[in-house]
């Protein structure tokens, strides 16, 4: 399909770029758009994250809020309408913490303290003393951003594989670039505040594992999905490390193990290094920038650290209404 209207290119196809993408298509669908990237789904750093929604803990009057309570509401739709097909699933869980107040949250959606009781059934001498359950999504990337891919192809969205190194190289092909590029933009924005924050998981075949587990104070969780259980995790500051790190894998798995002692029968898969795009905030404005004395406007949308997924939709729709306010475009009315 070709297309005559703007044109506007995402720099990145992580789980915000091609989100970003494919809602700049929904609402305005005459736009050329073309993601910029030099991996794409399954090398990215999303299509190895576990997929958790962690909407838990923000400010009801927060950007964060709004951001995960659309993502939350985006992923109740996705799968109730597709069942399992988006990589979208719903599941129960249970967080664990070692004090009591850490436990509810004014603007959690649907959380209830678990009773001594319960965690005992749920977790037989382990003396968990606190812990809530919830219903939330878990969104496996692996499944998700082909079929993104997809619904961005089949609305006549282009792809490019290449790095891009700087703004300069691409500016003056576009209206608009839309920065998704999470830990390259340290590079590409000149930002030094996003850092990576290293993760290492381990991918097992547990069937028999229903039920999400997540100690937060230990940094251990236990998240079944679709084909595999994830079992994590480290959350190290500025650790650039891709290598599979054998001090921590045996961390992970003696932690993992005391939480849920039958995975000492699970058959693991594979072990998976990931750098999240760590920075104290998201950055999502508009920027202009100059590039051979012309002015470019850029959106940011990046530094989700740990929340990409559970915070992509509602970035998506916001980070799409500032690059059409950039071309003073009217947004196409769309509930979600
Ligand atoms: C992580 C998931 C659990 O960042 O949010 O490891």
């Amino acid at each position: 399909m070709s297309k005559i209207g703007k044109r506007v290119c995402v720099v990145g196809a992580g789980v915000i770029g091609l989100s970003t993408a494919v809602r700049l298509l929904d609402v305005a669908p005459s736009l050329q758009v073309t993601v910029v990237a030099d991996l794409f789904t399954p090398f990215t750093t999303s299509d190895g994250a576990a997929g958790v929604n962690v909407f838990w803990n923000y400010q009801p009057d927060s950007l964060l809020y709004k951001w995960g309570f659309s993502t939350y509401m985006y992923g109740q739709k996705l799968y109730k309408e597709n069942g399992h097909l988006t990589g979208v699933q719903q599941f129960f869980t249970v967080d664990i913490y070692d004090k009591e107040t850490n436990c509810i949250n004014a603007s959690d959606i649907d959380r209830r303290k678990l009773s001594y009781k319960e965690l005992e059934a749920l977790y037989p001498g382990s003396g968990y003393r606190y812990g809530t359950s919830s219903l939330t999504y878990l969104t496996e990337c692996k499944i998700y951003l082909p079929w993104l891919m997809k619904r961005f192809k089949l609305k006549g969205g282009n792809v490019l594989h290449r790095h891009v190194n700087s703004f300069d190289e691409i500016a003056a092909d576009y209206d608009v670039i839309v920065n998704c590029s999470g830990l390259g933009a340290r590079q590409l924005a000149h930002d030094d505040s996003i850092k990576p924050v290293r993760g290492q998981i381990f991918r097992v075949k547990a069937p028999w594992i229903k039920i999400a587990t997540y100690d937060h104070d230990k940094m251990t969780y236990i998240f079944p999905r679709s084909n595999d259980v994830i079992v994590g995790g480290v959350y190290q500051h500025d650790n650039w490390d891709l290598s599979i790190n054998h001090q921590d894998r045996e961390n992970i798995w003696k932690r993992a193990c005391k939480m849920d002692p039958s995975l000492k029968h699970a058959h693991i898969i594979n072990e998976w290094v990931g750098l999240r795009p760590g920075r104290p905030e998201v950055r999502l404005e508009r920027e202009v920038i100059v590039v051979n004395g012309k002015k470019v406007n850029v959106v940011h949308n990046y530094g989700h650290s740990s929340r990409g997924i559970t915070l992509h939709w509602g970035c998506a729709v916001d980070a799409s209404q500032l690059v059409l306010q950039c071309l003073q475009l009217n947004t196409v009315q769309s509930r979600l």
